[in-house]
């Protein structure tokens, strides 16, 4: 039995995913700790699922202290998560991280180093790896289903920056989230062309942003915004295939919509999620038919349970390991530089050093 020590309980791990991924593997895991810099969020969080309260903690040191604590699952906002996975590594506690790893491919690769040297298990939720239509996408990608590769177009866009009222959360604020949706959105779908197969060579990008001040959540006074609303990637990919990443989130009149279109010597493959709901066709380039696919029941995935997996040793070749946030974090930082500075940056750059964006 793994025992989970949780810091940040915000929205993912309270409404979204951890807490209720858990919920379902009480076999493998149970969480005997909690952390939050927000009491009244600690509070409600421990109520909910029966925390003691000497298993509350305002100080995430605290809790990677905690002797009933194996392994941390860090859900903070972005600025801190590698100050607070270095504390997992440096007390030899395994750990998973929200995506983005970091702020910047700099203290991400140096978070990824540091993991290595003591050899600890580290998990990073790029979560479109635990769905199963990108799964059974890969599964047919690099089986050959559609021969050799020539175009990736991805979008991934919302309506969630236009939502009435909204304060300046700390995702609107680049000290605290690195970027907007290019780290947010991009982080997935950036992650999601990997998986596919595909490594990035070099990125174009542009980014803006639309709603320059919100209330801030202290006074309702309006305060600047400093992260992107939209970002979009013209990617040259390693395999010589061209990519294309629309991200945003004022897309006025859609909650949520996903698209994945691949265009092979084969055909074309298209993945749609609109508002959670999924559909993949196949159309042939001979025939021109268009086919229906459904992903068999082996591809289903739950992310949590691969954390605790590779906690307990066991991964596949699915499996989120920090490695692939760092991966994913060259790519973001290469598409922030080149908005920033209107040119095209090569991802060697980045991992070399020569490049780096300016924070
Ligand atoms: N995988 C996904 O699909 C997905 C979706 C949404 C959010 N996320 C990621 O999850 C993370 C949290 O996002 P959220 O939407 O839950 O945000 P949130 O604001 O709802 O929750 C974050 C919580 O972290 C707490 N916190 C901040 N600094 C802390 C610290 N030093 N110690 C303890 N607690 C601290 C805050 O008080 C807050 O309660 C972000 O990194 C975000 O990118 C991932």
């Amino acid at each position: 039995m793994v025992r989970i020590g949780i810091v940040g309980m915000g929205r993912i791990v309270m409404e979204w995913a951890h807490l209720y991924q858990y919920q379902q593997l009480t076999d493998i895991c149970e969480i005997t700790a909690i952390c939050d810099i927000d009491e009244k969020k600690l509070n409600e969080a421990g109520d909910k699922m029966g925390i003691p309260q000497e298993y509350r903690f305002t100080d995430y040191r605290d809790l990677i202290a905690c002797d009933k604590v194996d392994a941390v699952d860090i859900a903070t906002w972005n600025c801190n998560h590698c100050e607070i996975a270095e504390a997992a590594v440096a007390a030899g506690k395994p750990y998973s991280v929200e995506k983005p790893v970091g702020m910047n491919y700099t203290e991400t690769k140096h978070l990824y180093e540091v993991t290595q040297e003591k050899g600890i298990p580290s998990f990073i939720c790029l979560s479109w790896r635990y769905r199963n239509y990108p799964r059974y996408m890969r599964y047919l990608v690099l089986g050959g289903k559609m021969g050799k590769i020539f175009h990736v177009n991805v979008r991934c866009i919302k309506d969630s920056g236009l939502w009435a009222g909204r304060c300046r959360e700390w995702r609107f604020e680049r000290k605290k989230a690195g970027s907007g949706v290019l780290c947010d959105l991009g982080s997935h779908m950036i992650d999601v062309v990997r998986f596919l197969g595909q490594e990035f060579r070099e990125v174009f990008a542009s980014t803006g942003i639309f709603i320059k001040e919100r209330p801030s959540e202290e006074t309702g006074e309006l305060v600047p915004v400093d992260t992107d609303d939209w970002c979009n990637i013209t990617a040259h990919l390693e395999s010589e295939a061209s990519c294309t990443i629309q991200l945003s989130r004022t897309a006025a009149t859609f909650p949520s919509l996903v698209e994945i279109e691949i265009l092979g010597e084969t055909g074309r493959m298209l993945y749609v999620n609109a508002n959670g709901k999924d559909s993949l066709t196949f159309t042939d380039a001979k025939t021109k038919e268009t086919e229906d696919l459904v992903p068999p029941e082996e591809f289903s995935a739950i992310q949590s349970r691969s954390f605790v997996n590779l906690v307990n040793g066991i991964e596949d070749e699915y499996t989120a390991k920090l490695a692939q946030g760092v991966e994913c974090q060259a790519v973001i930082d290469a598409a922030l530089l080149s908005s920033t500075e209107n040119r095209p940056i090569l991802i060697s750059a980045i991992k070399d050093g020569t490049e780096a964006v300016k924070q």
